[in-house]
């Protein structure tokens, strides 16, 4: 059993399928679209036969959920994200060879034959079970129709097939305290039949491959898991769903039955790589079933299993099929310090980020990467996209090129100078340049992005730096020919910088290519990745660049406060939405009520009751006289504040003595969403003090 294979005759890269329940969100494009995107551009830089598939995962119950929730049919929900989704990608320029979708023909017969494939086999164990049934909605229960706690961690939100706080997968039997997510009810259980995937039997099989053949070359995280699940023991997964949503169970006694969600979304990668084959007139066996082909899936952290585990038992077990190379999955990245969750809207979602930032992919792929959630968790703080911004691609790649670039044309037209002897400093200079290729391909190769994306910001800063050291702009007044010579330097790197940040920047690599006057996909002498090291000169005296353009600009303090105030108040409406309402008191008779005398006051005076944090002392009039009224609102508001406020206030309540001051009745208050006291005034324009409320 192997390593990671060495030299690959192609690659087949797989993304994750999205559920077209929503629309995606920075986290979705930090864990696996951003870095899935960076290694198959890398790829094809280095001139490998690269096949990048992805779709639309369109089956399952998240999708059936969401269509009862907008009171429209899954098909109309899964047109509606498909298209959103698969634009975004487009704007963001992840270049998936094909994008397709699970609702496809190609993907329903794909998925049918590895089902009637291993059913014929015997691959499956047939066994009728009792499963959680609604009683209302006369509906089985799996998967995200059912929530419950953990019975691993105790999570209280975990779904019938998985908990995605502990990444446990679950049977929806395992929970304790089931509940339906459609209609609230207690589960019942009933009989029914299905069909397993004996995981068991495949033991001996993942324990070789994985744990003795990946220990060294899958990152620990997603090791560690596939560990902890095989030394758990593994056990039988029902691999079909009483639903009616979903691809129908294609042998005898499936009727009425679908696939589960998970058995057909990864075979997603395999009909994708079909239509895309199709449509380029290319053979796709040898991308899923040549040994020597790399296959590797780009996930987040709770699709390990899936991938790891169930995924390669059924190509296994199918047979003909090659398994993934490795599963570089990322941990989950946060926002603003709360986990993302597209129910909660708290997001930064990619159609609207463009939006308000028009043509600025680039500045989120590039911070996404330099914060990649690659070993643990983390956070995207809008601080940060400015700092990234405004330290790194502003203030270094931007003003090393934009330097370059108005220079050239100051001081020679744009004509790319002849070089006179090159002093010590340069040739440094230039054989460090000559280093980055390696450098940042060791670090892709490794799917450590962020490591990578840093380096790149490294040349530029290598470019920045020899700029400020040899200042040419200083220089030109005693000594134009050695100018000629730290322009033609500083060229390279740019030069080299267009071919290097294609795969983390790439509408700023074009449009730097552009400025350097080639539009052909290389730079101006038609160099690629490895003629950075290779080439003496990556761009000729003699051959004329174009004007400066800015490359990246300054984002401002009021943009990034404007995102936070957006948070803001989705934080609020959440509140609000969550609020625990008081439970209804007893019963009153209309003679309880009418004992209330309540009427309509005029604050007159307020003042703090000494040493009492809480407390004003009022002086109220209530249209009867002035009364003395102690009041617990001083944390909710200065005396200043609440003198001439007409207000609400229960005058027959009996006196009572507070702190040694007579309170004779209360004012009406209630609460805000952020626990602030507010006072219940009716709208008493009008209205003179005294008025009774009935
Ligand atoms: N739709 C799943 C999710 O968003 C991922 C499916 S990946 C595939 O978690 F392998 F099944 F395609
Ligand atoms: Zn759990």
């Amino acid at each position: 059993m192997s390593e990671s294979l060495k030299n690959p005759a192609r690659y087949t890269i797989t993304a994750a399928l999205p559920y077209t329940n929503g629309p995606i969100h920075i986290g979705h494009l930090a864990g696996v679209y951003v870095p899935a995107d960076i290694y198959s551009r890398y790829l094809r830089l280095i001139g490998k036969d690269v096949a990048f598939v992805c779709g639309s995962d369109e089956h399952g119950v998240a999708i059936s959920m969401k269509a009862k929730k907008e009171g429209i049919s899954p098909k109309e929900v899964i047109d509606k994200y498909h298209t959103i989704i698969k634009k975004s990608f487009e704007d963001f320029g992840i270049t998936f060879d094909n994008y397709s979708r699970t609702s496809a023909e190609i993907h329903h017969e794909t998925a049918s034959e590895f089902f009637k494939t291993m059913y014929e086999q015997g691959d499956f164990i047939e066994e009728t079970t009792e499963q959680l049934y609604d009683p209302e909605a006369h509906q089985f229960l799996a998967d995200r129709f059912v929530i419950g706690t953990c019975p691993k961690c105790g999570n209280e939100e975990a779904y019938g097939d998985q908990c995605e706080n502990c990444g446990s997968t679950l049977n929806a039997t395992d929970l304790i305290s089931p509940k339906s997510t459609i209609s609230g009810a207690v589960p019942t259980v009933k009989e029914t039949k299905h069909w397993f995937l004996p995981l068991d039997r495949h033991e001996a099989f993942l324990k070789e491959w994985i744990l003795d053949g990946h220990k060294n070359d899958w990152k620990p995280n997603v090791y560690g898991q596939c560990k902890s699940w095989i030394d758990d023991g593994l056990k039988p997964r029902a691999v079909t769903r009483d639903l009616d949503w979903g691809i129908p169970v294609p042998v005898p006694g499936g009727e009425g039955k679908v696939l589960y969600v998970w058995f057909d979304a990864p075979i997603g990668y395999i009909s994708s790589t079909k239509e895309w084959a199709a449509r380029e007139g290319k053979d796709w066996e040898p991308y899923w079933k040549d040994e020597n082909t790399k296959l590797v899936h780009f996930i987040g952290k709770d699709n390990i299993v899936f991938h790891c585990i169930i995924f390669p038992s059924i190509l296994k077990a199918h047979g003909g099929y090659i398994l993934p190379d490795n599963v570089p999955a990322n941990e989950f990245l946060n926002l603003e310090g709360n986990k993302l969750s597209t129910s909660k809207n708290w997001a930064v979602w990619l159609h609207e980020y463009l939006i308000d930032f028009p043509n600025m992919q680039d500045v989120l792929r590039y911070t996404l990467t330099a914060n990649a959630p690659e070993s643990k968790d983390n956070d995207f703080t809008w601080k940060d996209f400015q700092a990234r911004n405004n330290n790194e691609l502003v203030a270094v790649f931007g003003n090393f090129i934009n330097r370059v670039v108005v220079l050239s044309n100051k001081y020679y037209e744009g004509i790319i100078p002849v070089p006179n002897q090159f002093s010590e400093i340069d040739l440094e200079t230039l054989a460090e340049l000559k280093k980055y290729p390696e450098i940042i391909s060791s670090s892709i190769e490794r799917y450590r992005f962020r490591e990578a994306g840093q380096e790149l910001m490294n040349l530029a800063r290598l470019g920045n730096k020899y700029l400020a050291d040899e200042e040419p702009w200083k220089v030109i007044k005693q000594d134009e020919e050695r100018v000629k010579t730290i322009m033609f330097v500083a060229l390279q790197i740019a030069s080299a910088l267009a071919i290097l940040s294609e795969p983390f920047l790439p509408f700023t690599s074009d449009k730097l290519k552009q400025i350097l006057n080639n539009s052909s996909s290389n730079t101006a002498s038609g160099a690629n990745w490895n003629d950075v090291s290779s080439k003496e000169i990556l761009i000729p005296s003699g051959h004329k660049i174009g004007q400066a353009e800015l490359l990246f600009s300054k984002v401002e303090d009021e943009t990034i406060q404007a995102q936070l105030d957006k948070l803001q108040a989705t934080k609020k409406a959440n509140e609000m939405a969550n609020k625990e309402v008081t439970p209804q008191k007893d019963t009153i008779t209309f003679e309880d009520f009418s004992k209330l005398d309540i009427r309509v006051g005029t604050i007159i005076e307020a003042e703090k009751m000494p040493k009492a944090k809480k407390l004003l002392v009022l002086k109220v009039d209530t249209g009867l006289d002035v009364r003395t009224i102690v009041s617990g609102i001083a944390e909710s508001f200065t005396p200043e504040e609440v003198v001439g406020k007409k207000v609400t206030v229960l005058v027959n309540l009996a006196p009572r003595a507070l702190r040694g001051v007579d309170s004779e009745g209360m004012i009406l208050m209630t609460e805000n969403a952020d626990g602030k006291l507010v006072f219940v005034n009716p709208d008493t324009e009008g209205v003179s003090n005294g008025e009774t409320i009935n």
